[in-house]
């Protein structure tokens, strides 16, 4: 009788004990934090999770360090083992910290990745070791998760609600402007922040997507090749820029970025001949009408220089080389809107007055182009941005203005599509 009493007591307990076990699996969460020299931050960081997590469910910290000269990986590894956090002496506690090494600097899509690889949890979060990202929201971001199991999860600045502080306006603008192209090239509309750092994903929402490690966000890539019964949240927050230590953000980012959009957007394309679904229609007849008036305009740079050229040095003529330019600029004007018209725009209304009016606009948003050009490259100068990148912003700017205004107004298409 007391035998079997025991027996029972005893297995109620394996049950709750093994409910319990499987309570702990169910949500446990691995949360993967890239570092390169972070060593003014990453002990404070790693405290502020260690208190913010549930005690009740199982958790794991991945630390992957490219070997940061400031000696980020060997701070983590020494506080790890003064607190009991490493995985082999820690068997009955719910929390374990784990170093990823890599040998040398190898970018942060790629470290994130690897983070990825190692972890073991049902649920991934990814942040920045900055502080940018603020700790205080991961139980949120874990509560989102436990109530949809098909969900990306995503730590917002562009949600309602959310903000950015202290981040200079070079960035701003670069961001602003990689978000923008990102949502309207990518088909990624819906989604306000497409380029946080900072998100939550199931694990098995990832099975299926083969990523390009050559690409630059991992978020994105989620976006862009998730099924489409998977959910997207956003949960806004303020992104603070950092305090310690210097952001990695240079001008290799802003060409891995131009690369990946390509790839992605050229993934767009085959899923869309795959698919046969007209939701990508509109972004891909954008972008390759976009992609041939860019082409049109590089072939006007060298129609202008060989025109100039060949008129100034006796070739052709030998006009004063003011002339000369004048001449290779308005006939490179002039091959450009002949060319956009009938390849770019595919225009078949030849009628002389409408084409004279077309020509006449498109000279007009030529000369608009180059004012906002001039004036962009000022502005951002002055408000301390480098030369390089502050040509690049005003050229994409005025070229990408041009483009729309002589879509809509010369060729009279809808902007979109
Ligand atoms: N392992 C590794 N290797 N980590 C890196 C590397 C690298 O090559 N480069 C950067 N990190 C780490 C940093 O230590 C930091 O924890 C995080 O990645 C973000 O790097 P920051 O240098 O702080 O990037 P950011 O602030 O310019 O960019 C952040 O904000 C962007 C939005 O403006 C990132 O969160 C981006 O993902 C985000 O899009
Ligand atoms: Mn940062």
């Amino acid at each position: 009788m007391r035998d079997q009493k025991a027996a029972e007591i005893f297995q109620s307990h394996q049950e709750n004990e093994t409910s319990r076990i499987e309570e702990m699996f169910s949500t446990f969460l691995s949360i993967v934090i890239p570092t390169y020299n972070e060593s003014e931050n990453i002990i404070r960081l790693v405290t502020e999770i260690v208190n913010r997590v549930p005690k009740d469910a199982r958790t794991e910290i991945l630390i992957v360090d490219d070997n940061s000269p400031d000696g980020t990986s060997s701070l983590v590894e020494k506080f790890v083992l003064e607190n009991n956090f490493d995985i082999i002496h820690n068997e009955s506690r719910t929390l374990t910290i784990k170093v990823i090494r890599r040998q040398r600097r190898d970018g942060l899509m790629c470290a994130v990745l690897d983070g990825i690889k190692t972890s073991r949890g049902k649920n991934i979060l990814v942040m920045d070791a900055d502080f940018s990202h603020p700790p205080q929201l991961i139980p949120r971001i874990i509560s989102e998760l436990k109530h949809e199991s098909n969900c990306v999860v995503i730590g917002s600045r562009y949600a309602k609600g959310g903000t950015t502080v202290g981040v200079p306006l070079k960035r701003l603008i670069i961001s602003f402007g990689a978000t923008g192209i990102a949502r309207y090239g990518l088909n990624v509309k819906e989604v306000r922040d497409p380029m946080s750092g900072f998100f939550a994903v199931p694990r098995h929402v990832l099975k299926d997507i083969e990523f390009n490690t050559q690409g630059f966000k991992i978020l994105l890539e989620i976006l862009v090749k998730k099924q489409r019964h998977v959910t997207v949240k956003e949960i806004p927050y303020t992104f603070t820029d950092r305090k310690y230590g210097h952001s990695k953000l240079d001008l290799k980012v802003f060409v891995d970025y131009t690369r990946a959009i390509w790839s992605l957007y050229k993934y767009g394309r085959r899923s869309q001949k795959r698919l046969e679904t007209s939701e990508h229609r509109g972004s891909v007849l954008f972008l390759s009408k976009a992609a041939r008036f860019f082409t049109v305009g590089a072939t006007g740079l060298v129609v202008n220089f060989l025109v100039s050229f060949l008129l100034s040095n006796g070739t052709l003529a030998n006009f004063w080389y003011v002339q000369a330019t004048a001449i290779g600029i308005a006939i490179s004007i002039t091959t450009n809107f002949i060319l956009n018209k009938i390849w770019t725009f595919e225009d078949k209304k030849f009628s002389v007055l409408y084409t004279l009016k077309q020509y006449g606009l498109f000279l007009l948003f030529s000369s608009l182009g180059i004012s906002i050009q001039l004036s962009l490259v000022y502005l951002l100068v002055e408000s301390g941005m480098s030369y390089n990148i502050s040509l690049v912003c005003a050229v994409a700017a005025a070229s990408i203005s041009n483009f729309i205004l002589n879509k809509k107004w010369t060729f009279r298409e809808k902007v979109w599509g």
